[in-house]
């Protein structure tokens, strides 16, 4: 019987894991530049953490399933709640708390390109703020990582405000807010009938719909949203103070990065426990699905204590990234780590062999032993790949010496263990 790969699940081989990590590393690494320390969560949880917070899209998207203990749990398919749990069992904690985490994360979607039913999640939160330098910050760490990592040009990154979209529809008469909100975020993914049938079905009015869409249609220069809000609500002084804030916000972020920032009335974003800020980036030619997605959520701390704890994050999937850097030709690793593969052709002393290897491992450069005892021009076929290769026979053994071919510019020359230790030290300096 052929047991074939779960649809929607990826096999990872070390050529592509090695490029993968490369890019993990630089995402975790720009992270830890803002300060932000890693944490980790179990992958399965109650699924009552996410049917009470992060909206029924998503627990109809769970791998759940009752256990032995007939408890009702699932693989986690976000990082957020456990994250808010976390921070909520440790009261000592001085805030703001800056945290990043990695999990592998799962949802039962259409597996389609750049989604799939399991992915790498890199997440990054800060806790116990809320102000328009933090949603700064985020943005800005979220944009510094798509700048390190090759991206910069080809993302936009779509800004909007749910406090301010929850008061303009309230204010042209909507009652089912959070109804509102599911409909605004299949925005660009239904056409204009179904969005207005949609809107009708929460009793919502020709009028009212007729401005929601007014709004949502194209993006707005951050310099026209009071311009823009204006002729939506009634009172604009109620909502000020708000449009001064993300005005605030739009200038901050644009100290962290030179790229395309638009404020979009259409992100509202599918997780229901936002409050503020919402952001989204997308490829620039608009091919593709959201590349990252995040924003203010300060009330998902009274799902575990009383207080409020202010929180703002975002996540990124590793499948868009790997889809974007490929069309751009940049799927490689640009720091491969020195290499060297050790022929031999001895009649196996081991030992000398053995210690070459691990004090080129010592330095934190790559040693790999020939072990397959083929003939030298074999050896050194496999040895074409790397940077060096050493070659050691019965000579070298005798003379405690070891023959060193650079791979890239083919010159050998046989130098005294001694001296290659003290090349070996210089490099390392
Ligand atoms: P999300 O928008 O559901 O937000 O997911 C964030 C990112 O994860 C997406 O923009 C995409 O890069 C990736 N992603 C989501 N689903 C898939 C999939 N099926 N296959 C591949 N990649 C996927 C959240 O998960 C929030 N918890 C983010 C957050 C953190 N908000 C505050 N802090």
């Amino acid at each position: 019987m052929k047991i074939e790969k779960i649809k929607g699940f990826r096999d990872h081989y070390p050529d592509d894991m090695e490029i993968r990590n490369y890019f993990l590393n630089k995402i975790t690494s720009a992270a830890e530049n803002f300060g932000y320390g890693r944490i980790d969560f179990p992958s399965l949880e109650p699924l009552d953490l996410y049917r009470l917070k992060s909206g029924t899209e998503l627990v109809n998207q769970t791998f759940s399933f009752t256990d032995k203990g007939g408890r009702e749990v699932t693989m986690i398919p976000e990082a957020t709640p456990s994250t808010m749990r976390l921070l909520t069992a440790r009261k000592d904690l001085p805030k703001p708390v800056r945290w990043y985490s990695v999990p592998k994360v799962w949802r039962y979607e259409e597996p389609q390109e750049g989604r799939f039913r399991e992915h790498y999640q890199f997440n990054a939160d800060m806790f116990g703020l809320d102000s328009a330098e933090t949603d700064a910050e985020i943005v800005g760490l979220a944009s510094t990582i798509l700048d390190s990592i090759g991206l910069s040009g080809i993302y936009e990154i779509n800004i909007n405000d749910r406090f301010l979209m929850e008061y303009i529809l309230k204010d042209l008469g909507v009652q089912d807010v959070s109804g509102a909100f599911s409909i605004i975020d299949k925005f660009k993914k239904i056409d204009k009938k179904s969005f207005i049938l949609s809107f009708e079905g929460i009793g919502a009015k020709d009028d009212e719909i007729k401005k929601i869409l007014s709004l949502l249609g194209e993006k707005v220069d951050i310099d026209n949203l009071e311009k823009r809000v204006k002729k939506v609500v009634k009172n604009y002084d109620d909502i000020k103070s708000r449009i001064d804030r993300i005005k605030k916000t739009f200038d901050l972020i644009k100290l962290y990065t030179e790229s395309q920032i638009n404020y979009d009335f259409s992100i509202v974003r599918g997780l229901s426990y936002y409050t503020g800020m919402v952001f989204e980036a997308f490829d620039i030619k608009g091919e593709l699905r959201a590349i990252l997605g995040g924003g203010r959520y300060d009330d998902l701390s009274k799902l575990f204590i009383e207080e409020q704890i202010p929180a703002v994050g975002f996540a990124i999937g590793d499948a868009v990234i790997e889809l974007l850097l490929k069309r751009q030709d940049l799927w490689m690793r640009r720091d491969k780590k020195e290499s060297y593969y050790i022929c031999n052709i001895s009649s196996g002393d081991d030992d000398y062999i053995v210690k070459i290897a691990s004090r080129i491992r010592s330095i934190n450069k790559i040693a790999i032993i020939d072990m397959t005892h083929r003939k030298l021009a074999s050896q050194m076929k496999t040895a074409s790949g790397f940077d060096y290769a050493i070659i050691i026979g019965e000579k070298e053994v005798e003379e405690n010496a070891l023959t060193v071919k650079n791979m890239k510019i083919s010159e050998q020359s046989t130098v005294g263990y001694d001296d290659f230790l003290l090349r070996l030290r210089n490099k390392s300096e």
